[in-house]
């Protein structure tokens, strides 16, 4: 998760490759802090619990506290003369070891002890310029109702590359689609990087990084001039696809550039992602469809299925090769699940937006509770407007100010039904259909 959408106040449940986790602020040691959501009393979750005045982590179901080490520092039922049953080691909660890198929430999920300092070892996918405050952007996250392999290789690829045909020259239909030139530059256990031009690159980092760098060249007048002393203008297209289960997955993205940075603070990070999900729902239905498909082939068969003969989705085969032949073609989910895709939501529940994103997401939650008391607002003020011309005698007001009085309420109702379809459509459900637009 984003950390800028977490809150210190509460703890979070989250599944992540199928495990049920709770990320937590411990304010003793300054860090977020990962655990297994499973309270070791009766496997409560945790994270229905809250944090408590003292900063520990507390099961709301029998009390029992945790420290930040797992370590159970309370029992309430337990006699205070009695023996110490909460430092056994059963009393603790298992801690998965996690850290904060590019302003997002990581863990390593095994909580053997034998990986409790891994993370010195071993970082996550590290994207330099979320850490250069040259660049600006705005961070997004979504659930999402298809698995990682569609939510990786062709939703995230097929964005990119249409975001990247801006300057081609060659004729485009209808779609924007134009024939494109990628290569294959390198493929190893460790993912995969691809080229389209000398100033398009894309690149893939095992487990879960796709980005796509711009590198926007300057003519030949500028190169003389002073933005030739500037660092290169780039524009990134960044996504982290995180698996939840079989047919879910988790998206983060974000889009920085080092510049035409003065439009950002007219821009609040809502409107940024009313766009976001407008592009994610344009294509969520029929990569649903199509995830069943391919489920239905099996998933070593994706090659005998798909008809791939250009060169535009050479990243999607790229994908599919190194998933094959370093990550075994598929997610291990141990004893977890087997794979099989969960029954396929009504469109409506598919593609809502306010339990997948809305509520995961401090900018669209507060804009969307700000939206919703102004529409509240707007309907008891037009409400009383009517009641104050039905209440007032003949010759109490004026006409003039009677009528004035009418247009506002009018004005009032009218806003407050606009409002109201704004935020269905915006921060609950946006039907899409490809026929008419
Ligand atoms: S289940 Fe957590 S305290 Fe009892």
């Amino acid at each position: 998760m984003p950390v800028c959408d977490l809150d210190k106040r509460a703890p979070l449940g989250k599944k992540v490759l199928g495990l049920d986790v709770v990320v937590w602020w411990d304010k003793n040691e300054n860090e977020w802090k990962v655990f297994d959501d499973r309270c070791p009393h009766r496997l409560a979750p945790l994270s229905e619990g809250r944090i408590d005045p003292s900063g520990r982590l507390q099961c709301v179901y029998h009390g029992w506290c945790f420290g930040g080490s797992g370590d159970c520092k309370l029992i309430p039922q337990a006699p205070l003369d009695g023996p110490p049953v909460h430092s056994f080691p059963k009393a603790c909660v298992a801690v998965y070891p996690s850290t904060v890198q590019n302003g997002i929430v990581w863990f390593w999920p095994n909580t053997d002890p034998q990986y409790k300092d891994i993370l010195a070892k071993k970082k996550p996918p590290y994207v330099p310029e979320l850490d250069d405050p040259s660049f600006d952007f705005q961070m997004f996250n979504r659930d999402i109702a298809y698995g990682y392999f569609i939510c990786v290789f062709i939703k995230n690829l097929g964005n990119i590359t249409r975001l990247t045909q801006v300057s081609c020259t060659v004729k485009v239909d209808r779609e924007g689609g134009s024939p494109i030139d990628i290569n294959i530059q390198k493929i190893d256990e460790n993912g995969f990087t691809t080229t389209e031009l000398p100033n398009r690159q894309w690149k893939f980092v095992s487990p879960c990084l796709l980005q796509g760098v711009l590198t926007i060249m300057e003519s030949p007048n500028n190169i003389q001039g002073k933005l030739a002393q500037k660092p290169p203008r780039k524009d990134l297209f960044i996504f982290f696809a995180i698996p939840v289960s079989p047919g879910n997955s988790r998206l983060i993205s974000v889009f920085p550039r080092n510049f035409r940075l003065w439009i950002d603070p007219f821009v609040s990070r809502w409107m940024h992602h009313i766009m976001q999900n407008l592009v994610i729902d344009s294509d969520f239905y029929l990569l649903q469809v199509q995830e069943e498909k391919l489920m239905e082939a099996g998933p070593s068969n994706w090659q005998k299925t798909c008809f791939v003969p250009t060169k535009a989705d050479t990243n999607v085969v790229a994908y599919r090769k190194w998933l094959k032949k370093y990550a075994g073609g598929q997610i291990d989910w141990g004893t977890k699940f087997n794979g099989s895709l969960p029954p396929t939501l009504p469109r409506e529940q598919l593609m809502d937006r306010y339990w997948s994103h809305v509520v995961n997401c401090s900018s669209c939650n507060g804009a969307y509770k700000g939206f919703n008391a102004l529409h509240i607002s707007l309907q008891v003020f037009s409400i009383a407007l009517v009641a104050i011309m039905a209440a007032s005698k003949p010759g109490m007001i004026s006409v003039a100010v009677r009528n004035t009085i009418a247009v506002v309420a009018i004005l009032c109702f009218v806003g407050s039904k606009w409002l109201s379809h704004f935020i269905y459509k915006n921060f609950h459900f946006h039907d899409y259909n490809h026929a008419f637009k």
